[in-house]
C-alpha cells in the first residue's frame, strides 16, 4: 500500500449476469455495437463479486494492473481501450496514471465469464475517481468497450442491452421485482477451454446463415420475455429461455468450423430437466436452462421448488461437494420419479444465488 497522501482511490463490487436472450454478434468491433439487443438477471453480489480499486496520483509513471494480487506484465488491449477512452474525457487524467488492482470472489473454474463483473466494476470506479460526466451512461460505454456483456452488469436485477441508438443498458425490472427467483449453477468437471466468444461471433458472422434468421426473430423473443417477467409466468419465462439458448447453441454448431459449447454433462442435464419438468401434476414448468460460451448450465428456478430440484441433483449426481447438503434440509423426503441416468463424477460443483441489486461503489 502506498504512503502517498495525494492518492486517490475508489473500489467498486460488481456481480456477472446471465444473459437469459444471448448477444451473439458486433455489428463493429471496435465501440463492441452488437448485431441483437440482449437480456441478462445481474446475480447477487454476496455469492459471487468482481472487487476492483482505481488508485491516481501524480507520481505515478505508467498505468499498472494487479490481477488476484499478481503484477501483469501487459494491459490487454481492451483495458488500454477503457483507459484511453477516460482520458479522453477527463480533462484532469490527461497526464496522470493509474493503479488497477481486480479480483474476483469466485474462482475462473466456476463457469462463469468474469469479464463481466471486472469491466463493468472497473468502468464504475474510473468514472467515479474521474468524476467523469453522464456518470451511468459513461460507465455503462466504457463497460461496453471492454467486454460487450459488461455493460449488463453496471445495473441490477433485469437489464436489457439495445443495440439501436447509443446501444447502452437499462434495468427493467429491478431485483424486488420477483423475490422468490432463484439460480442454480452447476460447474461440470472442467475440459477442454472453448472457443472466446469474441473469436465464435466473429466466425459466426461470416459463415451462418441461420444466424440471420436468429436476429430477424430475437426482438420479438425479447418483448414476449420482458412481459412474462412483468406479469410472472414461469411457464412462458421457462420456455422463451430454454429455447434462446438452444438458438445460440445451433448458431453456433452452424458456424464454420462449428463452435461445440455443449458437452455430453450438458445434455444429459437438458434430459434431467425436461424430465423434471413433466412431473408437475398441473404441467407447470419447475425449471429452466441456459448455457453460455461453455458447458455448464445456470438454471433458474422458483423458491418453491429449489429444495426438491436440489434433492434430485444430489440423487443423480451422487459425488457433488457438500456444498448442496446445506440447502437441502430432507433429504430423505421422495423424489419425484423420473428416468434420467445417474451421473457420479461429472458434477465438481453447485452454487445457489439469487438476483441481485446491481455495483456497489466503496470508497
Ligand atoms: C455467450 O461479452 O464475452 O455469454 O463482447 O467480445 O467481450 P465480447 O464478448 P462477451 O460475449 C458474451 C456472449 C455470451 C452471451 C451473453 O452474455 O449475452
Amino acid at each position: 500500500m502506498s504512503t502517498d497522501t495525494s492518492v486517490r482511490s475508489v473500489t467498486c463490487q460488481a456481480s456477472p449476469n446471465i444473459a437469459l436472450i444471448k448477444y451473439w454478434g458486433k455489428r463493429n468491433e471496435e465501440l463492441i455495437l452488437p448485431d441483437n439487443d440482449s437480456l441478462s438477471i445481474t446475480l447477487d453480489l454476496t455469492d459471487m463479486h468482481s472487487y476492483t480499486t482505481v488508485s491516481t496520483s501524480p507520481s505515478m509513471a505508467c498505468d499498472t494492473f494487479y490481477f488476484e494480487g499478481v503484477l501483469q506484465t501487459k494491459l490487454s488491449s481492451r483495458m488500454q481501450k477503457v483507459l484511453g477512452e477516460v482520458r479522453r474525457r477527463a480533462k484532469d487524467m490527461q497526464n496522470q496514471f493509474v493503479e488497477i488492482r481486480s479480483q474476483n470472489t469466485f474462482p475462473a473454474s466456476s463457469g462463469l465469464a468474469s469479464s463481466a463483473s471486472a469491466y463493468a466494476s472497473l468502468a464504475i470506479a474510473l468514472t467515479k475517481l474521474f468524476n467523469l460526466d453522464n456518470p451511468d451512461a459513461t460507465a455503462a460505454y466504457l463497460a461496453r468497450i471492454g467486454s460487450g456483456s459488461a455493460i449488463r452488469s453496471v445495473y441490477g436485477g433485469f437489464v436489457r442491452w439495445s443495440s439501436e441508438g447509443e446501444c447502452l443498458s437499462s434495468c427493467l425490472f429491478p431485483m424486488e421485482h420477483w423475490p422468490d427467483l432463484r439460480l442454480i449453477i452447476l460447474i461440470f468437471n472442467p475440459s477442454k477451454k472453448p472457443v472466446s466468444s469474441t473469436d465464435a461471433m466473429q466466425r459466426t458472422r461470416e459463415t451462418s446463415t441461420l444466424f440471420s434468421a436468429r436476429l430477424a426473430t430475437v426482438n420479438d423473443k425479447i418483448e414476449k420475455l420482458i412481459e412474462a417477467i412483468r406479469i410472472k409466468d414461469f411457464n412462458t419465462f421457462a420456455k422463451i429461455v430454454m429455447m434462446d439458448s438452444s438458438q445460440f447453441h445451433a448458431v453456433c454448431m452452424d458456424t464454420y468450423p462449428p463452435v461445440i459449447y455443449l458437452n455430453e454433462q450438458s445434455k444429459h442435464l437438458i434430459d434431467l430437466v425436461h424430465a423434471y419438468n413433466k412431473t408437475d401434476e398441473n404441467g407447470a414448468m419447475k425449471v429452466a436452462y441456459t448455457f453460455d460460451a461453455g458447458p455448464n448450465p445456470f438454471c433458474f428456478i422458483r423458491e418453491e421448488h429449489t429444495e426438491e430440484f436440489l434433492r434430485l441433483l444430489k440423487y443423480i449426481y451422487p459425488t457433488v461437494d457438500n456444498n448442496v447438503h446445506k440447502h437441502v434440509a430432507n433429504s430423505d423426503a421422495k423424489l419425484p420419479s423420473i428416468n434420467v441416468p445417474i451421473a457420479p463424477n461429472v458434477l465438481e460443483r453447485i452454487v445457489l444465488t439469487k438476483i441481485g441489486s446491481g455495483p456497489k461503489i466503496i470508497s
